[in-house]
């Protein structure tokens, strides 16, 4: 699970790129905009730095990009349907760029959105740095997740189980798992050198999710709204360094 010079050097590169795909994705977010023309912007600019959009066909995923609005978790598929005014949409993005892939994501308001709303954003983007200052070498996986746990719970949201946060590097989706809540199985120690995602799904309500036919789409089970924010990070002797985070 540890990676090489080589690949940790190339993954900063990915890492950079796809969180600037990401930002020219959420830009493009606005009432009346569809996920298909989302997507279109994700492979353009995926493309552009040289860069392959890494959903794309990966185990026949159709889209360069998922799309989650409100109740969707997570995998949601870009459609012809317009996002309106008062909605929330997760724009995951994952391209694979000099050998590795980099992965982030972001929950982002269409329009003008409501209080809770608006709250659900804000827990659950600070699940995923407290989830950040977690890691520490020498530690267990499993501390990433309580941290995660705790703070969606004191703000009486729920964890997603059925998805977790994964190692990446030359692979999309290797070893380590990293689960969003503690999970007293998640024992590995973390060290410096390895590279993997964090990326909770905190819902308003239940954390139980019903699959949709197409095979992809995850929604919660009570119809309730979900947010989820990610990045991809390397353990460092200190503790983490955000390959998929902008300067500034
Ligand atoms: N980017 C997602 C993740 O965070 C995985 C998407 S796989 C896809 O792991 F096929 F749905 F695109
Ligand atoms: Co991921
Ligand atoms: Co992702």
């Amino acid at each position: 699970m540890v990676r090489s010079a080589e690949v940790i050097e190339a993954m900063r590169i990915a890492g950079r790129a796809a969180a600037e795909v990401l930002a020219e994705a959420g830009a493009a977010v606005s009432p009346g905009v569809t996920t298909d023309e989302i997507d279109a912007v994700v492979h353009a600019a995926c493309i552009e730095r040289g860069a392959y959009p890494s959903p794309l066909g990966y185990h026949g995923y159709p889209k360069s990009v998922c799309t989650s609005v409100n109740e969707v978790i997570c995998h949601g598929i870009p459609d012809n349907r317009p996002l309106a005014d008062g909605e929330i949409v997760n724009l995951d993005v994952t391209l694979y760029m000099g050998g590795v892939h980099g992965d982030t994501n972001a929950t982002f308001p269409v329009g003008q959105i409501d209080e809770r709303s608006q709250n659900l954003i804000s827990v659950t983007r600070r699940c995923l740095e407290l989830g950040i200052e977690a890691v520490k070498p020498g530690r267990p996986i499993s501390d990433i997740g309580r941290a995660i746990q705790t703070h969606a719970e004191e703000n009486g949201y729920g964890v997603v189980r059925a998805f977790v946060g994964h190692g990446i590097g030359r692979g999309f989706h290797t070893p380590p798992s990293v689960p969003h809540y503690f999970d007293s199985r998640a024992t590995t120690v973390m060290e410096p050198g390895m590279t993997f995602t964090i990326e909770p799904m905190i819902t308003m309500g239940d954390w139980r999710h019903v699959m949709w036919e197409d095979g992809w789409t995850a929604v919660t089970a009570d119809g309730r709204r979900t947010a989820q924010f990610e990045h991809t990070l390397l353990v460092t002797e200190e503790g983490a360094e955000v390959l998929t985070r902008l300067p500034g």
